[in-house]
């Protein structure tokens, strides 16, 4: 079996490596793919970009792949499953339509106040509608939205209902380009925020185990918000019984509903929920997609063959499986390069790689490339160090020797990653 996977991440490192873990699997393909996934045994990197569909089709076709894999939300949001499908190649990830999910906030909160799932109260506005008076009337803080993809960065916690004003006139103006046309305002919403991640088959559902990212940039949620600086599996706050309201309030009604509306759901989903003091799981956002961070400590943790689930999926059968959890905990902790997130400074030579190679867990490269023999960083997230334990201490643990033993000029990490869980006394 050869497999492709689409993207240059941490995200995509996770997936290569677990899918060439898997006996049946011959050959892993990766577009682009980083300095981690050219070095991963059984793993091949192709020159091809993750929003360049024709020519990934193309690479499919011509390599015969017999699975494919995307990573990132731009290629599904922009129809790559669509154009995989009417070739007749076998690629796991939402069509373009229910991909709006993702790729359009505005399309997304119509359709969760539409199926009665519990989100924050918003309005939607274009430039033409904008309604200044109306969010000058409204409680600070204000959370203000672009609502199209904007690469992490379209999402502003406004403290005044002026800076709210302000923001959206930014986004209007074309701070984000497109993705401002609609902006989005929201009530600011409290609590505890899990990341809740599913497998559907346009009708089944395989739940996967429950993660918790860390967004801001500094220990104690502090500093700016970013793509993700570690993340950890499982998540003690998803309490079984909120596990189940999850499902119940949020998941089910959403594959139904996508199924209702005529565009049935296949792929991963990820639910941003935050819950609220009295436990309601209020959607912040999906994902169309897995998350990354979350991915390499949830990969580090599936026993199951991801490639049978996704088969299985395909095949409309995700009912009939199920997926194996390692019962330790996984840590991740991401090292980002200096300057992160506004300009991460890029070509510092990353010392101790081969020594951490000796150590339990498993660094994922994410933001790196190769400059002859040496791995330089090529991006703002850099290297994900994964360690597992009994339980998030021992996790948190191993994956801090696994960061420590690797360093370059600048490098960025928090050293607190799952200290929720530890405060909880997990
Ligand atoms: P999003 O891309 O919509 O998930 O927003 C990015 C981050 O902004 C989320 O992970 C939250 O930390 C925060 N956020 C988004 N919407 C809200 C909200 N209504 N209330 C509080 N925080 C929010
Ligand atoms: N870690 C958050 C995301 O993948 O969107």
């Amino acid at each position: 079996m050869k497999v492709l996977i689409v993207g240059a991440g941490g995200r995509e490192h996770a997936l290569a490596w677990k899918c060439a873990a898997a006996a049946r699997v011959t050959e892993v393909l990766v577009a682009p793919g980083n300095a981690g996934t050219a070095r991963e045994p059984k793993v091949r990197n192709v020159p091809v970009g993750a929003q360049d569909i024709e020519a990934l089709a193309q690479l499919a076709s011509a390599e015969r792949v017999d699975l494919t894999i995307i990573g990132p939300e731009g290629p599904l949001v922009a129809g790559i499953v669509d154009t995989f499908a009417a070739r007749g190649l076998k690629c796991f990830g939402p069509r373009r339509a229910p991909a709006q999910l993702e790729g359009s906030k505005a399309y997304t909160k119509e359709f969760l106040r539409r199926h009665g799932i519990p989100t924050a109260r918003s309005r939607t506005f274009t430039h033409g509608n904008f309604d200044a008076a109306w969010v000058r009337a409204q409680r600070a803080p204000l959370v203000v939205k672009a609502s199209g993809l904007a690469a992490g960065k379209g999402v502003v916690i406004a403290d005044t209902t002026e800076v709210a004003v302000t923001t959206a006139q930014a986004m209007f103006a074309g701070q984000f380009g497109v993705a401002g046309n609609e902006v989005v305002v929201e009530e600011f919403l409290a609590g505890e925020e899990a990341s809740f991640i599913v497998m559907a088959d346009g009708v089944h559902i395989l739940p996967l185990a429950t993660s918790q990212d860390h967004k801001r940039l500094r220990d104690a949620d502090e500093g700016p918000n970013t793509g993700g600086m570690g993340a950890y599996s499982p998540a003690p706050v998803v309490t079984p019984t909120l596990h189940a309201r999850i499902m119940r309030e949020v998941i089910e009604p959403s594959i139904r509903g996508l199924a209702a509306d005529g565009m049935p759901y296949t792929g991963f989903l990820y639910a941003g929920i935050m819950i609220a003091p009295d436990g309601t799981p209020n959607v912040l956002e999906f994902n169309c997609r897995l998350g990354d961070p979350e991915t390499q400590p949830l990969l580090m943790r599936l026993k199951s063959d991801l490639t049978l689930l996704c088969e299985a999926a395909l095949a409309g059968g995700l009912g009939a499986v199920s997926a194996e959890w390692d019962p330790r905990c996984a840590l991740g902790v991401v090292m980002a390069a200096a300057g992160y997130p506004d300009a991460a400074r890029k070509g510092d030579a990353i010392i101790g790689l081969d020594d951490a190679a000796r150590l339990p867990g498993k660094i994922f490269h994410a933001g790196t490339k190769l400059a002859g023999d040496q791995v330089v960083t090529d991006g703002g997230r850099v290297l994900c160090a994964v360690g597992l334990g009994v339980d998030v201490r021992a996790a948190q643990h191993e994956a801090y020797a696994l960061a420590d033993t690797v360093r370059w000029p600048g490098a960025q990490l928090r050293r607190d990653i799952g200290f929720r869980a530890i405060r909880r006394g997990s």
